[in-house]
């Protein structure tokens, strides 16, 4: 499994309005959870996801692998097998 997805939990971030966030989406990154260009070695991998803050704002992004709504976390992660009580409060 990937180092971005090793989490089992969402990264939480401080989104700043009007700042770029380019979010891994391929899983291959070393700097989760955004991009830092691994996704390039493996042409069938996807680029990241650029978001745009419009404001101030927390991001939850994907860190379980689970989401099907990457790279937001859509709550499956209190699906692992493996969570911990920290993630039931989420
Ligand atoms: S961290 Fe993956 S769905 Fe929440």
């Amino acid at each position: 499994m990937s180092k971005m997805y090793e989490n089992k939990k969402n990264y939480t971030i401080k989104g700043e309005i009007n700042k770029n966030y380019s979010i891994c989406l391929s899983g291959q990154t070393k700097t989760p959870p955004f991009c830092d260009g691994s996704h390039k070695k493996n042409s069938e991998s996807n680029g990241p996801y650029i978001h745009k803050c419009k404001k101030n704002e927390d991001l939850f992004i994907c860190g379980c692998g689970g989401s099907t709504n990457k790279p937001w976390c859509d709550g499956s992660h209190q699906k692992c097998p493996e969570h911990d009580d920290y993630m039931k409060r989420w």
